[in-house]
């Protein structure tokens, strides 16, 4: 998959882009990013790349001229992928758009500053806005690289295990089960005996079961759209009777 990221700080993205996961995956190919500096498609003497807002008012805007004659040069005009501006106005990313958008084999990321771009450039250029979550940040460029993160991991290849991605939070429509590691005791605290045992039919029914937990209690909302199994069902169901008991008490 390759990435066209369209920024006013190019450097930002070598230091997280080139270390373990990514970088490997950079190296064997699956994914490409190629840095695209907008002030490179200033024409003025100045290299200017945003202006005071009509109408008045605090902040700047980022110019429109730049950021067409980078994109158009890029990618063509049109351009022949999905233009993603990162704004907090867009729709709120997830694991399901972040599958959505791994389907593509090419794919831009615009990265806004100051109060945003021109409208014009939203209207005509943009063909979908992401935003991280609702909070304001300084500028585009943390959240286009939570989304190459995001989507570069759903690539066949990129993370050594086959299987990471289908159990990850989020993406069965659960939240994961809890990881534990060597030693079996640190200070006290021991490895649920169960995770010891070598069956490996009751681990993975306890894993579905803690999965479900964690779910219930951090995360109602996600079971209220999950598809429980009659199993599922049956659990939940026992952990309401305990809770019940548990408060007669
Ligand atoms: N730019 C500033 N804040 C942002 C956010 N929350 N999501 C995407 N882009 C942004």
């Amino acid at each position: 998959m390759q990435f066209d990221v369209f920024t006013l700080f190019p450097e930002m993205f070598p230091p997280y882009l080139d270390m373990s996961i990514l970088k490997r995956a950079q190296e064997n190919g699956l994914i490409e990013v190629n840095l695209h500096n907008i002030r490179d498609w200033a024409t003025d003497k100045h290299h200017v790349t945003d202006d005071t807002p009509y109408g008045g008012g605090g902040g700047m805007v980022m110019k429109p001229e730049p950021i067409f004659a980078a994109i158009e040069d890029r990618l063509g005009a049109p351009p022949d992928c999905p233009v993603v501006l990162l704004t907090p106005q867009g729709r709120k990313f997830s694991q399901k758009i972040a599958i959505e958008l791994a389907a593509n084999k090419r794919i831009a990321l615009l990265c806004g500053r100051y109060e945003g771009v021109d409208e014009r450039v939203r209207q005509h250029l943009v063909t979908d806005e992401i935003s991280i979550g609702d909070y304001v940040l300084t500028g585009g460029e943390l959240p286009a690289l939570i989304l190459i993160d995001a989507l570069s991991r759903l690539i066949p290849g990129v993370l050594g295990d086959p299987g990471g991605p289908v159990d990850d939070s989020h993406a069965s429509g659960l939240l994961e089960y809890p990881h534990y590691t060597r030693p079996p005791e640190f200070r006290g605290m021991k490895v649920p005996e169960m995770l010891l045992s070598g069956d490996h039919r009751k681990i993975a029914r306890w894993r579905r079961q803690q999965a479900l937990l964690r779910t219930i209690q951090r995360r109602p909302d996600m079971l209220e759209k999950f598809e429980l199994t009659e199993e599922d069902k049956k659990y939940l169901s026992n952990l309401d009777a305990l809770e019940a008991a548990t408060d007669q008490e």
